[in-house]
């Protein structure tokens, strides 16, 4: 049934008169009483008393009373006892302040300038012992500190509570508070400015430091050190030169003496007659001869090459070109698709395939190819490995296949699985899935219990 909008309006209009005259009704307040007392009501107020031994909660009389507004008491009436304390006096220049916390004892605030006599209030046999809060007494000028000024301009007085900043001069280092309080006539304790010096420790061995300007005591803002490292094949890592800047701290961290070798990776066609390994690393001063191994292959550059002092090589480093390579080099789960020769030539190429299962990377650097080139073999040859999924590892974590039943299955790189709960089991981990792919021979299997 639809009901004229206009009717709704009509009933709202009936609804709000008959309303307007149970108001007053609605804003009396509900009758209450009170522990330990009795009262004397009407509508608009409350007036009680307490039992022998008992007295308001408000404190000063024997009797109170609480008024009626808009359907609510202006506060509870409430008996203590005798010797306990109720509300709180008020304090002249403060107030009082309680931690929510703890509920312990009320702290005195006075305002700016005022000092209380007493930091907490306290109930004496029924009685708030109130605090007064009075005038603090106000302080002179701020005492001098050597070295340091404040922060702002210099007034007559400082009243109780007041603050002063105090700031040491450039390269003078403060020791502590920086601000200080007039507290009741006397200033708390001042800082003091030391000039700043950096520290001379060091514990890097070798290392030789002089110092700039060449004088002893204390390092001073401005001061520099200058290093050096003693040992014959040492060099310096780090800054030769640091100064003492005016907070006390030095510009660079101070350096280290560090070994100097001269290093270099030999290629496969390369040989040194001092080191066996291909990385070749040797001291200053001494001396390697390098020689090509393979038919035709020659050394670009000199064979004697020295190491500098300063780690590098007196000569650019040698070469091997042109030369032939021996076989192809055993790679990790592949083959070569033919016959190896004993001697390949500068760009032959020998093509490798990857054993049953596994799968040839083919992207970059990754190919199928090793080249010959100038005695040497390059190029990447990569083989994934498959994955291999038994029947008691699959009993084992509640499983089987999903398709079927095998004995022990393989499954390619980047193949796919799917599994099934065996019969009456459920996934323990549902983030898992049931359908797993193989990556390098790493397969997550999922579990039902
Ligand atoms: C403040 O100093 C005055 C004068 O020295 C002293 O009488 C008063 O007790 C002090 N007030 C407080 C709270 O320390
Ligand atoms: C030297 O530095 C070390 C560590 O940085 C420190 O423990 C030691 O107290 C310092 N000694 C001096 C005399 O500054
Ligand atoms: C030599 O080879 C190693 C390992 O490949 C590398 O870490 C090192 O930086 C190389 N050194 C030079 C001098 O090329």
């Amino acid at each position: 049934m639809r009901v004229p909008v206009k009717f709704i309006g009509f009933v709202f209009w009936l609804f709000s008169l008959n309303c307007a005259r149970c108001q007053a009704k609605q804003r009396s307040c509900r009758d209450i009483s009170v522990e330990n007392g009795f009262t004397q009501s009407n509508d608009e107020e409350i007036i009680y008393s307490c039992n022998p031994g008992y007295k308001p909660f408000t404190g000063g009389n024997w009797w109170d009373s609480v008024t009626c507004s808009k359907g609510s008491w202006s506060e509870e009436p409430r008996c203590i006892r005798e010797e306990e304390c109720g509300a709180f006096p008020s304090v002249h220049h403060g107030k009082l302040k309680q931690s929510l916390h703890d509920r312990g004892p009320a702290e005195v605030e006075c305002d700016p300038g005022f000092i209380s006599t007493q930091r907490f209030i306290t109930c004496v046999r029924g009685t708030w012992e109130k605090p007064v809060c009075e005038v603090g007494v106000s302080c002179n000028i701020p005492p001098k500190v050597e070295y340091a000024f404040i922060t702002s301009k210099p007034e007559e007085l400082y009243a109780h509570g007041s603050s002063v900043t105090y700031k040491c001069r450039r390269s003078f280092l403060m020791k502590g508070e920086n601000t200080v309080f007039c507290r009741n006539g006397t200033w708390d304790e001042t800082p003091t400015c030391e000039e700043a010096t950096c520290s001379l420790n060091t514990t890097v061995e070798d290392l030789k430091i002089m110092r700039v300007p060449n004088i002893e005591g204390s390092v001073k803002p401005g001061h520099k050190l200058r290093f050096s490292c003693n040992g014959q094949w040492l060099i310096l890592k780090g800054q030769r030169e640091i100064t003492c800047q005016p907070n006390g701290e030095w510009s660079s961290p101070f350096p280290k003496c560090e070994e100097v070798m001269c290093v270099a990776n030999l290629t496969i066609n390369m040989r040194s007659d001092e080191q066996p390994a291909p990385e070749v690393s040797i001291r200053p001063g001494h001396t390697i001869t390098l020689s090509c191994v393979g038919k035709g292959s020659e050394l670009q550059g000199q064979s004697k090459i020295t190491c500098l002092p300063n780690g590098e090589w007196n000569v650019p480093f040698p070469k091997c070109v042109g030369g032939k390579c021996g076989p192809p080099p055993q790679v990790d789960f592949a083959d070569t698709t033919e016959m190896t020769k004993p001697e390949y030539n500068s760009g032959e190429r020998v093509e490798y395939i990857c054993f049953n299962k596994y799968t040839l990377v083919q992207d970059h650097p990754y190919s199928k190819y090793l080249t010959c080139e100038h005695g040497e073999w390059r190029g990447n040859i990569k083989c994934f490995k498959p994955c291999s999924v038994t029947v008691e590892e699959m009993d084992k974590r509640g499983i089987e296949l999903r398709w079927g039943p095998l004995e022990k299955i393989f499954s390619p790189h980047e193949d796919r699985i799917s599994f099934a709960c065996q019969r009456g089991k459920d996934l323990t981990d549902s983030s898992i899935s049931l359908i797993q792919y193989c990556n390098d021979g790493v397969m997550h299997l999922p579990e039902c219990v």
